[in-house]
């Protein structure tokens, strides 16, 4: 059994797994090396050599606990034909959504389109750096998905005004992204992963009263059909309005918090294990601030099962020997 199964079905709090969000990314003078060459970034997640090569790049530099596959929440929506690019200094600019050809798609095509990242999955299992390690697989929840295919790129702080006026068309598009989101799911724990973690991104962007439709009632849906697997799934609300409310209504096997979570808080209202928290920028500090924050959340969940990650993606401006120092203080604990 691996060390975030521990934590996660046998509860186990003595030891704090480690792995980081984004780990394989552009803090990485080897993968901004390999990116460099390859301007495409959809491309680089179809590759299978590459994208098995640089999920493993972390894992060959630091002592972490899993691997999560390099790719991205918005090849669902390219795998069922939305055009996707992600831009320099941008961020991800999609298509204008194409709700016929969609309705179109087969499970079989969807999964060929994007069949390349079912092949890393396989190839990164078969490395020996895995033994005895977590392989986590991921998706986007429905909700940050359908924010993406309405809004055609991120949506900052807010939602356009007439964000939900096609109810028909949200409705259409919330069935097709649940129906291939669970054949995502599928494809990739028959290819090796052992753990999903889902990304909901956005949830902080709505209003308590929006939460059941938009977030609890799809987010049930997949947790429900992750656990009918037998793998453990992890949820990343990222600045819900009540992480407490989600825990007991979509009962995740774990979740994950983002930086504005007092951690103190989440530990007196959640039972179930928790995973995240530092602020991504603390590692742009000090080692001594850096030691100081990770060990806040270390010891308020020292009797709690706990796998250490930071609250949101490591940031690109990140030294690797702050990152090397924080995976040292978090064994060394
Ligand atoms: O965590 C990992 O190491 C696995 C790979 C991974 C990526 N994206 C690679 C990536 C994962 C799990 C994601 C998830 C993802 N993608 C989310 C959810 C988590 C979050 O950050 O909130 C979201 C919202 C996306 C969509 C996305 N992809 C955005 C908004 C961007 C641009 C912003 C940015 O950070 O550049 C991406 C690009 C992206 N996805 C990069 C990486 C390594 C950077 C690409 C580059 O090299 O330019």
């Amino acid at each position: 059994m691996n060390s975030l199964h521990k934590v996660i079905i046998n509860k186990v709090t003595k030891s704090n797994p480690i792995w980081i969000m984004r780990q394989a990314g552009r803090y990485l003078p080897e993968f901004r090396k390999i990116r460099e060459k390859n301007p495409n970034f959809i491309n680089l997640c179809l590759n299978k050599d590459l994208s098995s090569e640089i999920t493993l790049q972390p894992l060959k530099r630091f002592d972490l606990d899993a691997a999560i596959i390099f790719s991205d929440i918005l090849m669902v929506p390219y795998g069922l034909g939305q055009k996707v690019e992600f831009k320099k200094n941008f961020g991800p600019v999609l298509g204008k959504i194409n709700i016929d050809s969609m309705s179109n798609m087969s499970e079989i095509e969807f999964s060929n389109n994007i069949n390349p990242i079912y092949s890393a999955i396989k190839k990164v299992n078969e490395n020996e750096l895995l033994k005895n390690k977590a392989t986590i697989g991921f998706v986007g929840a429905p909700w940050t998905l359908l924010v993406y295919m309405i809004n055609q790129q991120s949506p900052k702080r807010e939602l356009k005004n007439d964000f939900f006026k096609n109810q028909p068309l949200i409705r259409k598009i919330l069935i097709f992204i649940e129906k291939f989101l669970k054949v995502h799911i599928k494809n990739q724990i028959d290819s090796g992963a052992n753990i999903i973690q889902i990304f909901d991104s956005w949830a902080g962007l709505l209003e308590e009263k929006d939460l059941p439709n938009y977030v609890y009632i799809p987010t049930l849906n997949l947790v429900n059909y992750v656990k009918s697997l037998n793998v453990p799934v992890i949820c990343f609300p990222r600045e819900i309005k009540n992480y407490k409310e989600f825990c007991e209504t979509v009962k995740p096997d774990a979740i994950s918090i983002d930086y504005n979570v007092d951690p103190k808080n989440i530990l007196r209202d959640i039972k179930i294990p928790i995973q995240g928290g530092l602020n991504p920028k603390t590692l742009l500090t000090d080692k001594e601030t850096l030691k100081k924050e990770a060990s806040k959340y270390l010891n308020i969940f020292k009797d709690h099962p706990y796998i250490f990650n930071l609250g949101h993606g490591i940031l690109p401006e990140t030294d690797p020997n702050m990152f090397d120092y924080l995976v040292k203080t978090v064994k060394d604990y």
